[in-house]
Parts: structure tokens; sequence; C-alpha cells
């Protein structure tokens, strides 16, 4: 193995690589008004980001979010010996000529779970590679079983030692029928990155229907690979001897645009969310209009492929329609939404129910909500009982996490006076230019850098 070669500079402006600790000051209270344009996809930018490597020739992804997850597996791979560079129009060029480090730290997984997405893809090309489990030896929550299996089930032969997946294969990994016991997303992906360069056929069911698959199986086509979806959740896959170079524009950040039409909804104001794909949000958009969130899709002023999503929402004092949400895998409610949905409850009349059924974990947030004036009662870690309509209180408050941070700002935007959100970074690793985003929409913010790193 060589060692890690240096990293090559990179060319944005901004962007702290370290998670510099920092904190938004919020004054809120004042309707927001204007166009906002949603990014590209995280989930679907970072995935494409590590099938860079199951090929040597250039991969040219364009609408690429500028976010911190990104700059963090930009920099694993750099580690790897991939080249990485960043167009000034948003657009980056990936070359895995020679990979000789097959090798993914604890650093690297530590900071984003996203990293084991190069197990697939690496093992597939190189046959081998050491990776770092993401949760550490943390049994529980988040665990990565399911894309272990997967390999296993493709022919790959895996010990766990000391906090790492040692992987390799005997020649090529070898077409299988795979079967998760549950869906999960991020399996699928792996699962698809690894059967592309394997010998004969591989079936994946239940397979994740999330759009952000759709538009991996996209790119990985245009690379020469043969990937169908012949069944809703049902993938299938014709391996072959080698893929090559492409171009590929991600499609736009459904989650981001959630939550800009629920900052309309909470805040108050009209906002237009530009760039965005109806088809992607349909069960969000259900909501609004069973809650009463005016809205409606329009043509997208500038790009005639996406929509315009226009949210007007009630002044103060204004309630909409209590109802219940319950997240689900695609084509459900989506768990990352579920923070911006629960916060749109808040300004419904009477008691409205929020069921998590994706993560044990992810209803922690409603804590730091009740700080902003709402009434929640979270009756099990899966499930919470919201009351309404709020009126909102400036507050304090910790960010636990990025889709929580977020839900947390608007919260801050909506209540009167000055409010401070600490862990702002948490935030910056998924949305792209939050803060002049808000800003074009009169919101009144600022960022400070808090002491310390974020661990
Ligand atoms: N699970 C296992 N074993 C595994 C994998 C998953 O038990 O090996 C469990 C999880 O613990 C969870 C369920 O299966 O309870 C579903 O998890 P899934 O694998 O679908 O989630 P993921 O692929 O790890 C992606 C997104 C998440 C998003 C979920 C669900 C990326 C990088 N992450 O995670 O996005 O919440 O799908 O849609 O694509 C975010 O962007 O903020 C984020 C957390």
């Amino acid at each position: 193995m060589s060692s890690t070669p240096s990293p090559k500079p990179f060319s944005w402006e901004y962007r702290p690589t370290a998670l510099a600790k920092e904190a938004f000051h919020i004054t809120g209270g004042r309707p927001l008004s204007g166009s906002v344009r949603v990014s590209g996809a995280k989930n679907a930018a970072l995935k494409m980001m590590a099938a860079s490597v199951l090929t040597g020739e250039r991969l040219h992804l364009e609408n690429v979010p500028e976010i911190l997850d990104i700059e963090v597996l930009r920099d694993t791979l750099r580690d790897l010996g991939v080249t990485v560079e960043r167009e000034a129009d948003g657009s980056m060029d990936l070359t895995a000529g020679d990979v000789e480090w097959l090798f993914v730290p604890l650093e690297a997984a530590a900071k984003m779970r996203a990293s084991f997405m190069l197990l697939g893809p690496l093992l597939a090309r190189f046959g081998r590679v050491i990776i770092s489990n993401p949760g550490g030896d943390r049994i529980g929550r988040r665990p990565v079983n399911l894309h272990v299996d997967a390999m296993r089930a493709l022919g790959a032969e895996i010990d766990y030692r000391d906090g790492y997946y040692f992987a390799k294969s005997n020649g090529r990994l070898k077409g299988a029928t795979i079967t998760f016991p549950q869906i999960t997303v991020m399996g699928t992906e792996n699962a698809i990155l690894a059967a592309v360069l394997a010998k004969g056929t591989t079936v994946i069911t239940p397979a994740a229907q999330e759009p952000e698959v759709d538009d991996l199986i996209t790119l990985l086509n245009a690379m020469g690979a043969q990937v169908a979806r012949t069944k809703p959740d049902r993938i299938e896959i014709q391996g072959v001897d080698a893929l090559h170079g492409a171009t590929h524009r991600i499609m736009p950040d459904r989650i981001e645009a959630g939550t800009f039409a629920a900052a309309a909804a909470v805040v108050g104001g009209t906002i237009n969310v530009d760039g965005v794909e109806p088809t992607h949000m349909k069960a969000f958009i259900d909501l609004l209009s069973e809650l009463g969130v005016d809205h409606a899709i329009e043509a997208d002023p500038v790009d005639a492929t996406r929509k315009s999503l226009r949210v007007t929402g009630l002044p103060p004092g204004g309630a909409y329609r209590a109802t219940n949400i319950r997240t689900q895998p695609f084509p459900g409610l989506a768990t990352d939404l579920q923070p911006s949905a629960g916060l749109m409850l808040t300004r419904a009349a009477g008691t409205s129910t929020i069921e998590e059924t994706i993560f044990e974990d992810r209803l922690e947030w409603l804590v730091g909500l009740r700080g902003f004036g709402a009434q929640v009662e979270i009756v099990d870690p899966r499930t919470a009982r919201v009351t309404g309509p709020t009126t909102f209180v400036a507050a304090e408050a910790e960010i636990p996490d990025l889709r929580a941070g977020a839900t947390l700002m608007l919260a801050a935007l909506a209540a009167p006076g000055a409010s401070r959100i600490h862990g702002a970074h948490h935030v910056r690793r998924g949305y792209a230019n939050i803060e002049e985003k808000f800003r074009g929409l009169g919101a009144e913010l600022t960022h400070v850098s808090e002491e310390g790193v974020a661990g």
C-alpha cells in the first residue's frame, strides 16, 4: 500500500473543513417572502461520489451541494487517491485512476455514516477493503449489518475486528438474490454499487424506493451498468466487466425543499420554493393539503424540467387543522421531514400525533422545541403528541442533529425577539448556504463562532 497522497487544493471560497462550533443568532417574528432555489440532493450526491471508485475514468457530477458532508467524503476519497476537483459552477470531477489505499479510517466514518457507502464499490472493483464501522462498537443505533449481509450474499468474506470490517472477495463478486429483512436506503444502494461489477444477475428485494436510489441508478446506467427497477420494490442488476466515465446532473434536494415550504407555513408569508420535483414530495404536499396550508405547484421561472412550490402561511394567531403523521419509507412521509412536518403541527388547533417508524432516536429534538413555547408530550421514543396552536417565544436551544437543527431555526424565525441556536455546524452538514437563503427571504440571522471544534 502506498502512503496517503497529499490532498489537492480546494477551490471554494468559504467552507471550513473542520466542524468549527457555531451558533445562529436569529431575530424572528416577521413573515418570510420571496423565492429560494433548492440545491442538489445531499443523499444522492454522496452515493454518486462513492460510485466514482467503480471506474478509472472521470465522473462529472453537476449540481453538487456546497455542504460539509460533501467535503468530508471529498477528503476521504482524496485520501484513497481519488482526484476530486470542484468547479465554480457547482459541478465536481472525480477520477479514481489509481486507488491503492483501500482503507477507510475511523476518522472518516465517525464524521459521517455515509462513508460506509465505499464498502460496496471498493470491494467490487478492487476485491478488498478495510472500512471502519460508523457506529464504532456501539450496538443498537443505526447499525450496518444489512450492508454487510448483502456483501456476504454476493460472495464477499468479511471479518470484523477492532471496529473495522476486513472485506475481500476471491475474484469477482457473484450475482445473488439479496432479501433484506427490512427496507434500507443505503443498504440497497451499497448492494447496487457492489452488484454492478459482479458476475451474473443480482436481485434486490425489498429494494428502497427513494428517488435518490433511482437517481443513482440513472448515473450507474450512464456509466455502462445494467440496473433496472423491475417492480416498485425490486431491483435487478446484470453485472458488467467494467464501467466508464459519465456526466450526471444531481436531482433536487426534496428534504431542503420541504424545509423551506414548512418555513412559510410556520413563520408566515409566501415562499416560492424553486427547482423542485413534486413527484418526490407527494406525501409532504398531501400533508400541506390536510393541514389546510395554502400552496400551489407552478412553473419554475428558469428550469423547464422542474417546478416551483408556492406556500403561503397563516399569520400568527391563525391555525391549521390538526392531523396525525407517520414517517415511512418512500413513497410515505420521509423521516428526514418529520421535524419540519412536526413543527407545522404546532400551528394546528388541537392535538396531533407524530409517529416515527424509521429511527428510534428521532423525536429528541421536540424537547428543544418546548423552549419555544410548543406543547409537546413525548409518549414513547417513537410517538409524540403536539397540541396547538403555539404562540412562539424566543429561546436558546442546542441543535442535536442536522434535520432537527434546520427545524429549530424555523421555530426561532417564528418567535418574536432574539433566539440563539447552538450547534449550527450540524445544519451546515446538509443545507447549502442556509443563512444566505433565509436572508434572501427577509430573515434576520447571523452566525457566531463558539469555542472549540465539534467532535
Ligand atoms: N438499519 C439496520 N441495519 C442496517 C441498516 C439500517 O438495522 O444495516 C435500520 C436503521 O437503523 C433504521 C432502518 O434500518 O432503523 C432504516 O435505515 P436506512 O438504512 O434506510 O437509513 P440509511 O440508509 O442509513 C438514509 C439517509 C438518512 C435517512 C434514511 C431513511 C443517507 C446518507 N442517509 O439513511 O438521511 O433518514 O435513509 O430515509 O442517504 C439525513 O439526511 O439527515 C439522514 C439521516
